[in-house]
């Protein structure tokens, strides 16, 4: 394919891009994956649609942006352990991914990113929302920069297993397992991005609800206030997901967020199913 029928659209002005004309199951010139790498890094979050790959494929097109690793809560799929099936069945109201997030932030060195390919999905709904941490804490006040400069958080791989929501949910679609023992980690409250030298605002709700050297209450309003804070609308974009559709993330410094939004499941049991198929890159 040559690289001038790529186009990049932005999608919001926060974060994120559309590529547009584009067959990722075809071979691309250095060209081509020149321009996705610049635009991965510009717009942090790459959207395609209409696309059809194999699980070869949607490897092949993940190794471009670094090594793959396998996820720790879940087996992948037969023959590919680099590749989960992420599966909501239609009684199911949680999803996995459901919360604000940085994939594997209790890691010492949380992914790269990841790949996420859209097989199923509900008529409306069940989209996934991205954040931009890096415009997150460049809008903070400058003494809100200054204490969260000098902050440190705990990140816990099972702190959301802890949550009622995700008590109840069933997770039964998913090859999943919690019995690995829990990893704890304090992470700075900023980071900076090992490409950009930009810094971002490094918190990771699903997996951290503590401070160090600070109680319940006190970590409970900070995180709670900069979470409010890296969601305002103006800093997120949200993807609404058709068979075919791709997002590739950058999780150095975007959080994301599956939305638990099947009111069917929620009301009567009775939703829709939704089935993605994930790769994880290494950092
Ligand atoms: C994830 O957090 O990897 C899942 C996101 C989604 O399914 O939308």
């Amino acid at each position: 394919m040559p690289a001038q029928t790529l186009r990049i659209r932005p999608y919001s002005s926060a974060l994120g891009a559309e590529v547009l004309g584009v067959d990722l199951a075809r071979p691309l010139d250095e060209g081509t994956w020149d321009r996705l790498h610049e635009a991965f890094r510009q717009h942090l979050v790459l959207f395609f649609r209409n696309q059809h790959l194999s699980p070869e494929q949607h490897l092949a097109f993940s190794r471009r942006f670094g090594e793959l690793e396998t996820y720790p809560f879940a087996d992948g799929m037969d023959k590919y352990p680099e590749l989960v099936e992420v599966v909501k069945l239609p009684d199911e109201v949680v999803s996995f991914g459901s919360g604000w997030h940085v994939d594997m932030s209790f890691r010492e060195k949380p992914p790269l990113g990841a790949a996420l390919y859209a097989i199923e999905v509900p008529p409306a709904g069940g989209d996934t929302l991205f954040a931009n941490m890096h415009l997150a804490y460049e809008t903070l006040s400058p003494g809100m920069r200054k204490l969260v400069g000098r902050l440190r958080a705990v990140h816990d791989s099972n702190w959301y297993l802890n949550l009622e929501d995700a008590q109840s949910r069933a997770y039964r679609g998913m090859k999943m397992r919690f019995d690995d023992p829990p990893v704890v980690r304090a992470h700075p409250l900023t980071r900076v991005h090992p490409a950009s030298g930009r810094t971002s605002l490094f918190i990771s709700p699903d997996y951290c609800g503590r401070l160090e050297g600070m109680s319940k209450e006190e970590s409970a309003a900070l995180l709670e206030m900069l979470e409010g804070h890296a969601t305002r609308h103006e800093f997120i974009c949200r993807f609404r997901w058709e068979p075919g559709s791709i997002a590739l993330w950058d999780n150095r410094c975007v959080m994301h967020n599956a939305l638990r939004d099947d009111i069917g499941a929620r009301l009567h049991g009775k939703g829709f199913k939704r089935v993605m198929r994930r790769s994880t890159i290494k950092a």
